[in-house]
């Protein structure tokens, strides 16, 4: 009957006549806001008079607890709101990121805070046995606080401290998001554990059909659930040129957020629990709550081991929930939207961060050609137990003293900060999928890799080596061993780490995107601040902006990396989609500059990289991270010693950047201005089909003259059949000129203008 009751209502929806409407700065997105009859709130959104989301219920679904009668809250958020105050603020300042694609950011909106108040009655039994139920009135309230950009709009729930809301479980956040049509869609499936899928693009009817063979089997750790249900960042373009965009920021003490789409044939919600097992299950508590119309994406939480999406405790709030919109491509890149409402920086000083481009011992073992391990003489390995100086060594081990010195001469002769070295420390023999918790120490060398001497090596060089701390997903195991780690750090003189999630989350159960993982990841943050120590965490979950508040964050992998070009490869569009979609939140350490793309040529390994090499130099500008790696051996860099010039001068910190071109998943040009200098950059990058990029010179300054280097694809360039052909071209240009450059299939091109 309930059901019933809330179906019909939820039609009424239709007909509702908005109380607020609150419009951006420049007038162009326009958002409402009101509560309908059932006091459920509800909010639409529109740019340039179209429909951007049309009316959408928020609301939080709560769990029942068998703590209930000693004050936890178990009352749902979701209807019998009551709109008893609002406020609308204008903001507009402009902040300096510690690091950046611009050295200013300009924070300009609209604010709007509805505060609601819920009232409802129950009938309680008192603790007297002969009386008869009572009647209790309870009461409580909430805020909605939207903030509405020229380019977007955040909301977030917050949660003040009160009488009857001071503990509560979530058993799913229910923000929808009504879409208002059959969009095209960027979309990875949602899962509670990797994000290092192949990127689908089909129209959002189409994702339930296609979500089997979307899902990446292959990774080590994988919980799809449900055949409707997609990631974020979610790019999407509508049929009348529309780019919209949905994720989240500042999501901290909080679980990743998941959309799950309701379509033509969605029956219920499915909330999976927890555990770790692979299959769609549905949640033996279905929602009561009425399914919203077909086309709309519901927020679905990730949950932690006991199937809970989240355990809050007020005063507290929800991540911001954004919807970035414009109707050019370029938008959706150069947005600041997601950084903007992250809090300001926590660190008094941030003097000791700094973008670093770096190499490492790392490509040869993700190939196959060497190995982190050391050793073949156990069948599993005690870390208390073993007396490495007389273990027999297997002769692959990559991380050995003579191997890391070349590739600190390596970086020293070619001015690259950092050398990343990889399977330094002793538990690499059985590190993965064990379910083993002491897996490392973090602190024991293998015997063949002098720490002392290889720091003092490199520090007399002016090169620093970066730290790797693979976790094994085991995370108490890292909490109890972090600080002492990070001591051995200080001492040897490391200021970065690497660290990583491989494999299922121990304690079993858990996942990589629920609420106490995320507390994992920002603890690690920020215990790596007091240690003066940047942080790049690789299969953790995927940015949200965070790094504005601790910008030692410097780095992320939670996408797929170069790796898979060693793991059977990657869609050459794959990384013309990564900017609209993983890059939103942050920047992705993606690891760059395959030079020999064909691995058989120097391994047993028969997977090859879908790039040219023009296309592999783009990258260090079309994916911004102020972490860059040049990711292949020094031997191949030192073949094509002409084009690896590029990597030499390109800057990785910007006090400007301009997108010139962009369409997702077809092509990105973006020129930037090096930090502290007049000198701009160019990259270009395409898919499989190439692409002719027209470069206005516009945004050099009038009148002055730059020596352009351009690294473009021969003409007879392609991914597949002829990576290696590229030209280099010099020559002397001035603001007003216009460069016209062909980019190959899986193609690209890079350009240096440095300044007379
Ligand atoms: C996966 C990471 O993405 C990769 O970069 C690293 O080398 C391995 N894990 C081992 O930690
Ligand atoms: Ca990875």
């Amino acid at each position: 009957m309930k059901r019933l009751l809330l179906v019909s209502l939820s039609f009424i929806i239709c007909q509702l006549s908005f109380s607020a409407s609150i419009l951006s700065p420049n007038g162009n997105i326009e958002l409402k806001f009101s509560v309908d009859q059932t006091g459920r709130p509800v909010y639409e959104m529109s740019y340039k008079g179209k429909a951007v989301i049309k009316p959408s219920f928020l609301g939080l679904e709560l769990a029942k607890d068998k703590h209930a009668s000693m004050g936890m809250s178990e009352h749902d958020l979701m209807d019998g709101f009551k709109l008893v105050d609002e406020k609308t603020t204008t903001v507009d300042e402009t902040w300096q990121p510690a690091w950046g694609e611009t050295k200013d950011i300009r924070n300009h909106y609209v604010e709007y805070v509805a505060t609601l108040s819920q009232q409802w009655r129950e009938r309680v039994r008192s603790n007297d046995p002969g009386m008869q139920l009572q009647p209790r009135l309870h009461q409580r309230r909430i805020s909605i606080r939207f903030r509405v950009y020229d380019d977007g709009i955040g909301f977030r729930y917050e949660f003040p401290q009160q009488k009857e809301l001071n503990y509560f479980l979530i058993k799913e956040e229910r923000s929808e998001f009504a879409m208002a049509g059959d969009h095209t869609a960027w979309w990875l499936p949602g899962d509670y554990d990797t994000q290092e899928q192949e990127t689908q693009e089909t129209k959002l009817s189409e994702i339930r059909n296609r979500m089997k063979e979307a899902v990446n089997w292959g990774n080590s750790s994988v919980a799809v659930f449900s055949e409707t249900g997609v990631q974020t960042s979610l790019q999407m373009k509508s049929d009348d040129g529309l780019y919209i965009n949905i994720h989240e920021a500042a999501c901290a003490d909080y679980a990743t957020m998941h959309l799950e789409l309701v379509d033509a044939q969605t029956k219920a919600l499915t909330t999976k629990l927890g555990g770790g097992s692979n299959a769609y299950t549905p949640n033996p508590t279905p929602s009561e709550w009425p399914l919203p119309k077909p086309f709309t994406f519901v927020s679905h939480l990730t949950p932690d081991a006991t199937g809970l999406k989240g355990a809050m405790q007020t005063p507290c709030e929800t991540p911001w929930r954004t919807v970035m919109v414009s109707d050019d491509a370029r938008d959706m890149l150069s947005s600041n939207l997601i950084l903007n409402l992250n809090e300001p920086c926590a660190l008094d000083d941030v003097s000791w961060i700094h973008p670093t481009k770096y190499c490492g011992v790392w490509w040869e073992m993700i190939v196959g050609k060497s190995n982190w391990h050391y050793t073949d003489d156990f069948p599993s390995i005690k870390l208390d137990q073993i007396d490495w100086t007389k273990v027999k060594p297997h002769g692959r081990h990559a991380a050995n003293n003579e191997k890391v010195k070349r590739y600190i001469d390596f970086a020293a002769k070619n001015g690259l900060d950092e050398v990343l070295v990889e399977g330094w420390n002793v538990g690499w023999e059985d590190w993965a999928n064990m379910w083993k918790r002491d897996v490392f120490d973090f602190v024991t060398p293998y015997p063949d890799f002098d720490i002392k001497m290889l720091n003092d090596y490199a520090h007399s060089k002016g090169v620093k080596l970066l730290m790797h701390h693979e976790t094994s997903s085991s995370t108490q195991n890292y909490e109890r061993h972090i600080k002492e780690a990070y001591e051995l750090m200080n001492k040897y003189g490391y200021d970065a780490v690497k660290t990583g999630y491989v494999g299922d989350i121990i304690p079993r159960g858990d996942h990589h995107y629920s609420q106490s993982m995320n507390n994992h990841y920002l603890y690690v943050v920020k215990e790596a601040a007091k240690h003066h120590i940047m942080v790049n965490a690789h299969e953790a979950t995927r940015p949200t902006g965070l790094c504005r508040t601790y910008p030692n964050l410097v780095g992320n992998e939670s996408a797929r990396g170069t790796e898979y070009e060693a793991f059977g490869g990657s869609r050459p569009d794959h990384t013309c989609i990564l900017p609209f979609t993983r890059l939103q939140g942050g920047p992705m350490d993606y690891t760059p500059g395959i030079f020999v793309t064909k691995l058989s040529e120097w391994s047993d390994n028969t997977s090859w990289a879908r790039i040219t090499i023009a296309g592999s130099l783009a990258l260090y500008l079309t994916m911004y991270s102020p972490l860059q790696m040049a990711a292949d051996l020094p031997e191949h860099y030192e073949k094509f010693d002409d084009a690896f010039q590029f990597i030499r001068d390109v800057a990785c910190d910007w006090d400007d950047s301009r997108y010139l071109e962009a369409e997702p998943a077809d092509y990105i040009t973006v020129a930037r201005k090096a930090k502290g200098t007049d000198n701009w950059f160019v990259g270009g990058k395409c898919d499989e089909n190439g692409h002719t990029a027209v470069i206005k010179l516009d945004f050099l300054d009038k009148g002055r003259k730059y020596d352009c280097t351009i690294y473009a694809d021969a003409k007879d360039a392609h991914y597949e059949t002829n990576p290696q052909a590229y030209t280099i071209t010099r020559k002397v240009v001035k603001a007003g000129q216009t460069l016209k450059l062909q980019e190959a299939p899986g193609g690209g091109f890079a350009i240096s203008l440095i300044a007379r």
